[in-house]
């Protein structure tokens, strides 16, 4: 590397990989190890669950949450998600879309109701069972959430970190399948060329794909979407967006974005649900999310001089 960088990922690698043996250094110091790997393609990159999420496999149940410091964020929200829908959740700001969502991969217990996944309630499970839970959901962020300092590469192997041994990921030593697997996964979502960049120089949409890429290396049955476009100009929304679909229709898994613009939510989704106050609102076919529906969900409580608006 010779550039004072200590990153094992960072060496630059030729642009054009297909087919071709790229060469690895990972560990630190001493016991740095090179390998030499060709780029797997096809069917590599698939996740392809073998069977649907279908509608009762997650389940929440009067779902309600209330945090410490009082502010009542969700209430009484009763739904059952599945992988045959894209589905967007939307409503205002401060409505409980990231609270749900966080309930949904089992970061915040909720105080109230259960959340039923495949017949195990998160609710009143254990710290093991919830960490086997969320390593199977994808989660991808308006921010992008990639650790700066890092390549495109070795963020996507965090995706990998909740399936290698306490001394392996001590050490960060990804099995070779990992790697190349990773690997492949940049290639998906078109980044192979970027792949041993430092994130913080890629662009917006450029890092919200390799987040993308980071979720599927989890081989993710649910990803959870917090406004993954909301800090993208439209053509890289339009990218993330068609890649989200994408994943949904070609891997069987279950999608949720928590969307901010409606005509975005028209294009993509296939199933709203809508938030108001912590409450569910609305849920079903984008087409009938008729006008007073949105009316009442973004306007409800404003003075009638902005309704004319
Ligand atoms: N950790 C927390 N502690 C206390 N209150 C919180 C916490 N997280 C969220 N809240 C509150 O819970 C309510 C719902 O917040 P949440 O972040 O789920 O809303 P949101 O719909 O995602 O909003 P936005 O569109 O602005 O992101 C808000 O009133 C918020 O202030
Ligand atoms: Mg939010």
């Amino acid at each position: 590397m010779g550039s004072g960088n200590d990153n094992p990922f960072l060496s630059p690698q030729p642009l054009e990989l297909r087919g071709k043996p790229i060469s690895i250094r990972y560990g630190h110091g001493n016991s740095a190890v090179s390998e030499s790997f060709r780029l797997c393609h096809g069917p590599v990159t698939k996740i392809a669950n073998t069977t649907r999420m279908m509608p009762g496999e997650i389940q929440l149940d009067a779902v309600g949450h209330t945090f410490p410091s009082g502010t009542r964020a969700l209430q009484n929200v009763t739904l059952s998600l599945d992988s045959l829908r894209f589905t967007a959740l939307i409503g205002r700001s401060g409505a409980g879309k990231s609270t749900l969502l966080r309930i949904l991969n089992g970061l915040v217990r909720p105080s109230e109701g259960a959340v039923w996944v495949r017949g195990v309630n998160l609710a009143a499970a254990d710290h093991a069972t919830v960490r086997v839970w969320r390593r199977q959901v994808g989660m991808v962020f308006q921010q992008f959430g990639l650790v700066r300092r890092l390549s495109g590469l070795e963020n996507v192997l965090l995706g990998r970190l909740g399936y290698l041994s306490p001394w392996r990921t001590t050490l960060r030593l990804y099995p070779r399948a990992d790697r190349e697997f990773a690997m492949a996964l940049l290639e998906r979502v078109g980044l192979a060329d970027q792949a041993w960049q430092r994130a913080d120089t890629l662009s917006g949409g450029q890092q919200q794909r390799v987040a993308i890429a980071r979720a599927l290396a989890q081989r993710p049955r649910l990803i959870l979407a917090d406004e993954p476009v909301s800090a993208l100009d439209p053509q890289s929304a339009e990218q993330v967006m068609d890649l989200l679909r994408a994943i949904h229709l070609e891997d069987n898994i279950a999608v949720v974005a928590n969307l901010h613009s409606l005509d975005t939510v028209r294009a993509y989704a296939d199933r709203v649900i809508a938030l108001q106050g912590g409450r569910l609102l609305f849920d079903g076919p984008p087409d009938v999310l008729t006008d007073d529906v949105t009316r009442e969900l973004y306007y409800a409580d404003e003075p009638a001089s902005l309704l004319r608006r």
